[in-house]
């Protein structure tokens, strides 16, 4: 089930096409197609256990696919591309490791090369621009084990970005910080897909933080997706069709809640934004 907003002319960063993957007989992704483009921020929502990490390891090529086709900038994805950025889930940084912010920022430079190499002025240049553009350049010089998680998220998407990629990948990055740090990271990444001409591509297990930045969504439950605008895709037809019973969309003060019929188990409806009627 996909709808393509009519504005869409540019050609797509990362498309999936029919694409089909089962552990045993749970199937994760069943038949799943849409597309992400430059320059927009797109959620990919669905509860915990749905696929989420799943599908962007797809992504990466560090898991297979049974069937279907992924393109990265029109060309099928072989091995792990230059062109995507990645911030995985669960980063556990040892306050005992001694490295700088910046240092693990340069890192990600020679993420695509063979072993290190000399800076040059122009790596230290991008690292620069780079903690400026995620705002750590206060500290920049502080070793990343003693950073708040809000200021390590920063760091790794400073990492995630240094080698100029054209997507990036971010699994879970808002799930363990303060409301605050949520706000800024959220305001930083839409800030960064509309100024560096990159596909941010998000996963939550809660949409509502995203709801005023979110150009696109790939909402997944079940093995089946969902995908377009937010407006397209966080409706009542649409969200029921994709369950396979009926669910209400609610607006309330600026959130959304996907409200389940009475009797109707909410498990598999993302957290904080259910209301189960009974
Ligand atoms: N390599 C694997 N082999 C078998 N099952 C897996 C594997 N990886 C993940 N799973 C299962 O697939 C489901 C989706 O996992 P995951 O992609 O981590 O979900 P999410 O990130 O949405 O929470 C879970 O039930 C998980 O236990
Ligand atoms: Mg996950």
């Amino acid at each position: 089930m996909t709808t393509t907003p009519a504005n869409s002319t540019r050609a797509p960063v990362l498309e999936f096409d029919d694409v089909s993957l089962a552990f045993g007989s749970r199937r994760i992704l069943d038949h799943v197609s849409f597309e992400i483009r430059a320059g927009e921020f797109t959620g990919l929502i669905g509860s915990n256990g749905v696929g989420k990490t799943t599908l962007l390891k797809v992504i990466l090529g560090t898991q297979r696919i049974q069937s279907g086709d992924i393109r990265i900038n029109g060309t099928k994805r072989t091995a792990r591309l230059r062109s995507v950025g990645y911030v995985p889930q669960k980063v556990s940084i040892d306050a005992d490791v001694p490295i700088r912010s910046r240092d693990f920022v340069a890192l990600g430079l020679d993420a695509h090369r063979f072993g290190l190499r000399r800076r040059t002025t122009e790596d230290r240049r991008r690292v620069d621009e780079l903690l400026e553009a995620v705002d750590a350049t206060s500290f920049a010089d502080a070793r990343l084990g003693d950073l708040s998680g809000g200021e390590q998220q920063r760091v790794l998407i400073a990492h995630a970005l240094v080698s100029e990629p054209s997507l990036l990948l971010l699994d879970e990055p808002l799930a363990n910080l303060d409301p605050r740090s949520v706000q800024e990271i959220v305001a930083l990444l839409h800030n960064i897909a509309a100024t560096r001409d990159v596909a941010v591509f998000l996963s939550a297990h809660e949409m509502n933080a995203l709801l005023p930045v979110m150009d696109r969504i790939v909402y997944l439950t079940g093995g089946r997706a969902a995908s377009g605008t937010t407006d397209e895709v966080v409706r009542s037809d649409v969200l029921s069709a994709l369950y396979g019973h009926h669910v209400d969309v609610l607006q309330l003060h600026g959130r959304v809640l996907v409200v389940a019929e009475p009797g109707t188990t909410t498990d598999h409806l993302p957290s904080h934004e259910t209301l189960k009627v009974d």
